[in-house]
Order: structure tokens, then sequence, then C-alpha cells
């Protein structure tokens, strides 16, 4: 008995120690702490960043990299990028998009009811949750107060990655790769794909470099968290109520047992 737990000790120290070392290394690449209008526990999206969002990862992203999990749709749904239903039927048709129809077997239009196209750069990972899936810092250890006020840092992952290019390339078995002082090893097999003004604002944003990776960021935090306002609003609520309910349970403790109080008091010179 005290063997086996001695063993799954050790084995837990060493699966924590290990699991420390892979953060530390993830962990190496420069990230950048931006302020995002969607932090802290009443953080908002703002509308217009992302529809920008939307539009550098129409125009730029969407060359190589998916979003197969994000129903087309949801861009009119409330607290995303607000299109309404008739935009996003324009956004469909202005930006060609297909999808593949297993029962055609055939590319065909999309309708909204369709998920958004898949990467078509085999290499490219899809988007959709890529917020999620990435840390760009954690700690202080236990005490877990940065995913409260300053999030995981994956929008910051995100925009950090686009925005830290070094400009070096190497060649590696035949393939570039490009200097990025974010991504973990330093070097990435994305080209470079930002340069200034490489959209053209709707709302006549000055789109940098840096702007056009925030907004993107921005845009898919959303895609990876449509529900984020909603949460943080219920709970919100939540602790509200939690927090009349202990006033109310205080206050009929002390009525419950104020005549048993009263008792013991008005005993206590008889003894
Ligand atoms: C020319 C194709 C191409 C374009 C355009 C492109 N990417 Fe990539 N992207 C790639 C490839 C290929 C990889 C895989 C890189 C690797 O694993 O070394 C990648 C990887 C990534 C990753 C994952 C990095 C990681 O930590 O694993 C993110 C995030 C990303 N791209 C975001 C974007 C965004 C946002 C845009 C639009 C602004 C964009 N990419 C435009 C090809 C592209």
């Amino acid at each position: 008995m005290l063997r086996k737990l001695a063993i799954s000790t050790v084995t837990a120290a060493t699966l924590a120690l290990s699991s420390g070392a892979a953060l530390a290394a993830g962990a190496a690449g420069h990230v950048e702490d931006y302020a995002f209008s969607f932090e802290g526990p009443f953080g908002t999206f703002d509308q217009n960043q992302l529809q920008r969002g939307l539009q550098v990862y129409t125009q730029v992203c969407a060359a190589c990299h998916g979003l197969r999990y994000v129903p087309i749709r949801t861009l009119s749904d409330e607290g995303g990028p607000g299109l309404s239903e008739e935009e996003v039927r324009a956004y469909i048709e202005q930006n060609f998009i297909e999808v593949y129809d297993p029962d055609l077997q055939d590319w065909r239009a999309a309708t909204p009811n369709d998920n958004f196209p898949m990467s078509s750069l085999e290499n490219a990972p899809d988007l959709s949750l890529m917020t999620k899936a990435r840390a760009g810092f954690s700690g202080p250890y236990g005490l877990g107060l940065n995913p409260l006020f300053r999030g995981m840092g994956g929008p910051e992952y995100l925009a950090s990655l686009l925005t830290h290019y070094t400009g070096s390339e190497r060649e590696e078995f035949g393939a570039v790769l490009y200097g990025n002082e974010t991504f973990p090893g330093g070097y990435i097999a994305m080209s470079p794909p930002l340069w200034d003004g490489a959209v053209e604002y709707n709302d006549g944003t000055e789109a940098t470099v840096e702007q056009m990776a925030l907004d993107v960021a921005a845009f898919l935090t959303w895609t990876a968290e449509p529900a984020l306002m909603a949460r943080k609003q219920m709970g919100f609520t939540a602790i509200l109520m939690l927090g009349v309910l202990s006033v109310l349970l205080y206050l009929t403790n002390k009525r419950i047992w104020a005549p048993v109080k009263a008792r013991a008091k008005g005993q206590q010179p008889a003894e």
C-alpha cells in the first residue's frame, strides 16, 4: 500500500515536472501582452473590430486557413460581427465562398447554413479554435488570476505571431522557414502573411500590420468563443444572486436562532 502510494507520488511529481518543462518550452517565444476589449470579467467584443477581423481573415488568411467549425450564419448572431442576414448572403457571394458537398461529390456555392470551408493548404492548421489552443502566458501559478484578468493569452499569441517576423529565412529539407520571435523554435513555415495596407478596411481604419493582427486575433477569439459575452454576463448575474442569497441566509439564520439566544441569556442568572 505504502509502496503503491510512493510510486504514484513519484509518477505524479515527474508528470508535473515534465509538463512544467513542456510549458516552459512553449512559452519560449515572445508574446506581447496586448489589451483587448474582451478581457477581464466585464470585457465585450468590439463589433467593428470583429468586422475588420473578418475582412482580414477573408482577404488574407482564408487563402490557406479554414474555419471549418464555424457556421457562416453565425456572422449575424448577437455578440458577433453582427452582419444582417442579407449581408451574410452578400458576403458569401462577393467572396465566392464554396464548400465541398459530399452528396454532389463536387464544390458548390456555400449557403449561410454551411460552415466555412476547411484549410486549402494541407499544413495550414484550421483557425476555428486556434486562440483557445495556444496560451500566451499563464501564472502566477496556482492563483488562477491571470485567466480572469488577462485571459490565457491565445489572442495575444496570435497577434504577436503575425507581428514578430524577424525577416530572416532558412531552408530546411527544401522548405523555406521564416524567422519568428513568437513561434516556439524561432522558425515557422508560414511566410509573413501581412504587410501594411494588405486590406482596405471598409470602415476607413488605417490597415497597419499591427492593426490587422489585432483585428484578426479578436475575430478568431470570437470564432473560438462565440458565447463569451453571454457567459460573462451570466457569470456576473450568478455572482450577484449568490451575494444576495448569502445576505438573506445570514439574516434568516439570525432570526431563527434569536429566541434560543434570548432564552439562553435569560437563564444565565438562574444558574
Ligand atoms: C500562404 C498560406 C498562408 C497564409 C495566407 C496564412 N497562413 Fe497561417 N499558416 C500557414 C502554414 C503553412 C502554417 C503552419 C506553419 C508551421 O507549422 O510551421 C500556418 C500556421 C499558422 C498558425 C499556427 C501557429 C502555431 O502556433 O502553430 C496561425 C495562428 C496562423 N497560421 C494564423 C494565420 C493568420 C491569422 C493568417 C492571416 C492573417 C494566416 N495565418 C495566413 C500558411 C498560411
